[in-house]
């Protein structure tokens, strides 16, 4: 689940497909709840985790990573080795 937000965060990849009954991605699920949609609300407007719901733990936790007011994850480049990142959060 981590290396699925960090995906997110940084945008590293294309959106993924979380609910795959319903062809809902994390990309969508994220700009819900950004927009201060509760699970509850995406639920209902994309119809996610009605109906296997295999998906709804992962759809969860976007929810809960990215609704307003979480903090955000950085970028720190280490000085020492040149060209080494980390994440501090
Ligand atoms: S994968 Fe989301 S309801 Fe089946």
């Amino acid at each position: 689940m981590r290396a699925i937000i960090i995906r997110r965060r940084f945008k590293l990849f294309k959106p993924m497909i979380i609910c795959v009954c319903r062809r809902v991605s994390d990309k969508t699920i994220a700009q819900c709840a950004r927009s201060g949609m509760a699970f509850d609300d995406i639920q209902l407007e994309l119809g996610v985790a009605t109906q296997c719901g295999q998906c709804e733990g992962c759809a969860r936790d976007i929810v809960a990573e990215c609704a307003p007011g979480q903090s955000v994850a950085h970028l720190q480049q280490h000085n020492a080795e040149p060209g080494r990142v980390s994440i501090a959060a």
